[in-house]
């Protein structure tokens, strides 16, 4: 029978890093977590120095830090090599003129190039600015272009999606591989790397405030924004390494999300090395049985992954998990979108281990409500704030609600992981505040009376799928550069196995034939221009939308529930999707 509560589980011999939940939210402070770090003691601030230097030079340099798969490549570096490897690159950097408090953009698959690019930018003090290895030329335009980029590194199949000769400000693109495969206006990062002496170290000290990096996010209105984090957020990602993702020293952790995403650059890179773990960096495609094969090669014990990637395994089949010893796994964690309980009855059949929902946004920096290895799970809650964390349910006026009703979640704001600024948008970073010291997260939900949090939606028009965030102004503005194309509504539509797909409702223009092939090509017309996460998945032509009567705005409210006449034949409105 489905349990509505279903109780720890505890792995032979190991004991949660976090033991006593209601007495850590009773007595923990943040200035506990300080105590952790290097700079404690030495005064001395920098987030790639704690992720790795200092577990050199506390005797670890000779564990595993990084094993990287794909396919039958396989390579692994200690963390004394990782030390000596991110120096070169920092110095490399240094000597190309990048100085502290410059943004450097990483545009890179999810490789061992990425990571150290990452640690590298950071080591010097620049802020480390990610893109998903699936953005083509306007994303990447809109991102560089917000903050006048000057540096990129990138690779060859991905160089030719930046345009150069829309960004003027990009006065570097350093491309990671030999000169002969470089464009004139390119830089051999192969040949600077080769050149490069490390003659002394390229740490530099920051202030705990200072930005460490810029990951650029969509909401339901304008351009994506820039969400700048500060070395700060280490006294949380560290803390929430310990205690949610719950790294010991013989774990081999693995996250599945790009660094372009903020859940790839916090729990696939910065946590987890904050928390001394080997992780596991795998490349590739999602592909069932590659993905088993990664936790069996690599001896995966914590895996952290989103609920479509946990869907799609779901519906692979038990016969291809059962080609696989997935047996070293021990602590599994899910993020991004709602985890529906279907899910984590599968993980239990299928894993013997419960999935563990865990919810935060790149503006909280780190995880905030979670469920954590020594507490019970409610299936269908994504559990309850970490300890040193606060948050409430709030109305639209900003009064708080009691437990089981329906409002904003809101948390009690600053906490270390918060963002520092959003890239000179002082009017975006006020709006997320707009009840005194309560930080509103869009989101909406209801607590439970032992505390749970229930995900209800967002109150806005932003679009999640596969755990992605898309803004649908920045689709419609796409589809309006269309020549067939006179308005455009994009909203998100319910799926069962993405969570949502992006949908599409077109206005075309006079004299425009509606035909299979011209649907066609609008797709695929996003697709290339902007990426494939954000291209239309379905597509529909209406004869007007609809718009509200002062200000003409479209209303995705609206369009959300329109009923397509298929859908009214079928009686099956949007609302009653089986995931949402
Ligand atoms: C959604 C990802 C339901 C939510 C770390 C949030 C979730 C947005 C969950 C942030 C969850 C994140 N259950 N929804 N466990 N986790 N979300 O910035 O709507 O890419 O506001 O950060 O994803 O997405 P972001």
């Amino acid at each position: 029978m489905r349990q509505s509560i279903l109780a720890p589980i505890q792995s032979a011999g190991i004991t949660p890093n976090l033991t006593d939940y209601e007495e850590a939210r009773r007595s923990f402070s943040w200035a506990q977590a300080e105590q952790h770090f290097s700079w404690s003691k030495t005064g001395r601030v920098n987030m790639a120095h704690e992720c790795i230097d200092r577990h050199v030079e506390d005797g670890y340099g000779d564990k595993r830090a990084l094993h990287y798969l794909e396919g039958d490549d396989e390579r692994v570096w200690t963390f004394a090599e990782l030390k000596q490897e991110t120096d070169r690159w920092a110095t490399a950097l240094r000597n190309e003129g990048v100085r502290r408090g410059d943004i450097v953009f990483i545009f890179l698959p999810k490789n061992a190039d990425c990571y150290i690019a990452m640690l590298a930018t950071v080591k010097l003090g620049a802020v480390a600015g990610p893109l998903f290895e699936a953005f083509m030329e306007e994303a990447v335009r809109d991102r560089i272009a917000d903050c006048d980029g000057r540096f990129l590194i990138t690779d060859p199949d991905l160089a030719v999606r930046v345009p150069r000769s829309d960004l003027p400000s990009l006065e570097k693109v350093f491309v990671t591989a030999g000169a002969e495969q470089c464009r004139e206006d390119e830089i051999s990062w192969n040949g600077i790397l080769a050149a490069t002496q490390v003659t002394d170290s390229p740490t530099e000290w920051v202030e705990l405030d200072a930005p460490l990096n810029i990951h650029y996010t969509s909401g339901s209105t304008g351009k994506p924004k820039g969400i700048v984090h500060a070395h700060r957020a280490m006294i949380h990602q560290y803390q929430t390494g310990h205690w949610v993702l719950d790294i010991q020293d013989e774990d081999v952790y693995w996250c599945t999300a790009h660094p372009g995403w903020v859940t790839g650059t916090v729990y696939a890179l910065f946590a987890p090395w904050l928390n001394r773990a080997t992780i596991v960096v795998s490349g590739g495609r999602f592909d069932a049985d590659s993905w088993y094969a990664a936790i069996e090669k690599a001896g995966i014990t914590v895996w952290y992954s989103a609920p479509t990637a946990f869907r799609m395994l779901k519906a692979a089949g038990a016969e291809v998990a059962a080609r696989y010893d997935l047996s070293t796994l021990r602590h599994v964690l899910s993020v991004g979108e709602p985890l529906n309980p279907e899910v984590i009855y599968w993980g239990l059949e299928q894993l013997g281990l419960r999935i563990h929902d865990t919810w935060w946004m790149t503006e909280t920096g780190a995880q905030l409500i979670v469920n954590l290895p020594s507490e019970p799970i409610k299936p269908g809650s994504m559990g309850r704030p970490i300890p040193g964390i606060d948050i409430c349910i709030l109305d639209d006026a900003g009064i708080e609600q009691a437990s089981g009703d329906i409002g904003h979640l809101a948390i009690r704001a600053p906490w270390p992981g918060l963002m520092r600024e959003v890239w000179q948008n002082e009017a975006k970073y006020q709006s997320y505040f707009q009840f005194g010291g309560w930080y509103l997260s869009g989101d909406l939900a209801y607590r439970d009376a032992d505390g749970y949090v229930f995900f209800q939606g967002r109150s806005d028009d932003m679009i999640n799928s596969a755990g992605e965030r898309i803004g649908p102004f920045e689709v419609e503005s796409k589809l309006l550069e269309h020549g067939a194309v006179a308005e455009a509504g994009v909203v998100g539509k319910p799926d069962p196995l993405r969570g949502e797909i992006v949908k599409a409702f077109l206005v075309l223009k006079p004299g425009v034939n509606n035909t299979p092939e011209l649907i066609d090509d609008i797709r695929l017309f996003v697709r290339t221009h902007l990426s494939a996460h954000a291209a239309p998945r379905e597509i529909e032509v209406i004869a007007e939308l609809p718009k509200t009567k002062i200000s003409g705005k479209i209303l995705r409210r609206e369009l959300k529930t329109w009923k397509t006449p298929d859908e009214a034949v079928s009686g099956l409105p949007a609302s009653e999707s089986p995931s949402r």
